[in-house]
């Protein structure tokens, strides 16, 4: 393979929820003009983005990526631009579209121009058949088409290492639990409002039933998770590289209503399942990371109150 255009990173979907923290943390790790965004939307009123680089890009466009990072100098691409689950089950050919299609773009770009990956997968890639704690190497057999796509996704950063020897690694991220965006239509995004009503009205109206038990994380530790990974070296990655279960958190939507009601006086939670409870069933409750902890040495650092500290007192920040 030829040389990488240059050191400098490129992220894709810069403006979603995981884009807004991970892109303040690569620009303090690399410096701002090291780190370019991008998203397919204008950056206008994003201020982490703003503050460096920023180019508008549509992930399935291969030949522009490739241009941006000659362009750009660009060696490591965070590739974070999709359709989550709810919003992918609305458009299933969109959803396939942009997370398929625009995977195999970036991975593309990256057998031409030499770039080191990161393609997140998530725990939708497990379904019902699964067993509810699941292990690295339980089925994949999703019921939703975004855990299709993921599966997909990992299959293909597979094929590019072997085939092409891309350098391509990725993470089955749980739901993540952030204050500094809006969740991007996810099926764990009640895990974000419920403390944007609770701090707001003093009631939230959730969307799951009160025992729906799910893997989660507070975003501070996906994003140290992404970067531990990222700076790993490559001969203490086994054969998971593209889709690593990372350990988490696990709690029901009850337990994290009770969490917050210790600390928000007169805060009520009340439940009224939609569609969404269908992908959450379908998901395990927890998941099993001990081959990710093994093989690059990561373990989160927030339990469920800490992580509840966080967000309330980041919300309130402002
Ligand atoms: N947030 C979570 O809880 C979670 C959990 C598991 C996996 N993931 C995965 O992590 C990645 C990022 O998730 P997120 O929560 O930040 O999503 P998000 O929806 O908040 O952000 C995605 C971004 O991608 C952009 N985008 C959409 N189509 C695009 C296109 N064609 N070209 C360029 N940009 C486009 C959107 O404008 C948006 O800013 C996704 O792959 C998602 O599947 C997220």
């Amino acid at each position: 393979m030829s040389d990488p255009p240059g050191d400098n990173v490129l992220v894709t979907g810069a403006l979603g929820q995981i884009g807004t923290d991970l892109l303040e943390a690569l620009r303090i790790k690399h410096g701002l003009s090291s780190v370019i965004a991008s998203d397919i939307r204008h950056s206008e009123g994003n201020k982490i983005a703003e503050d460096g680089p920023f180019v508008v890009l549509d992930v399935l466009e291969t030949e522009e990526i490739i241009r941006v990072c000659i362009d750009h100098g660009v060696g490591t691409v965070y590739h974070l631009a999709a359709l989550l689950s709810a919003t992918g089950e609305r458009d299933p050919d969109l959803c396939r579209k942009v997370n398929v299609g625009g995977t195999v773009s970036v991975l593309e770009a990256a057998k031409e121009c030499s770039l080191k990956v990161f393609s997140p997968s998530s725990i939708a890639v497990f379904g019902p058949d699964a067993p509810k704690h699941a292990l690295q190497d339980s089925i994949l057999n999703p019921t939703t088409v975004y855990g299709e796509t993921k599966v997909t996704g990992e299959a293909l950063a597979k094929d590019y290492r072997n085939k092409y020897g891309v350098d391509v690694r990725g993470i089955r991220y749980p739901g993540l639990i952030s204050y500094k965006a809006p969740a991007g239509g996810g099926t764990t995004d009640y895990a974000v409002e419920i403390f944007h009503s609770a701090l707001g009205s003093g009631h939230y109206q959730c969307f799951v039933r009160p025992d729906t038990r799910l893997p989660m994380l507070y975003m501070e530790d996906a994003i140290t998770a992404t970067l531990t990974l990222m700076d790993a070296p490559s001969e203490s990655l086994g054969i998971w590289k593209a889709g690593y279960n990372i350990p988490c958190l696990s709690f029901t939507a009850k337990e994290l209503a009770e969490a917050i009601s210790r600390r928000i006086e007169g805060f009520s939670c009340d439940y009224s399942p939609d569609v969404r409870q269908r992908y959450a069933d379908s998901w395990p409750d927890s998941i099993d990371g001990s081959i990710a902890h093994r093989e690059w040495d990561w373990s989160p650092n927030f339990d469920l109150d800490e992580m509840v500290d966080a967000m309330i007192s980041g919300i309130s920040r402002g």
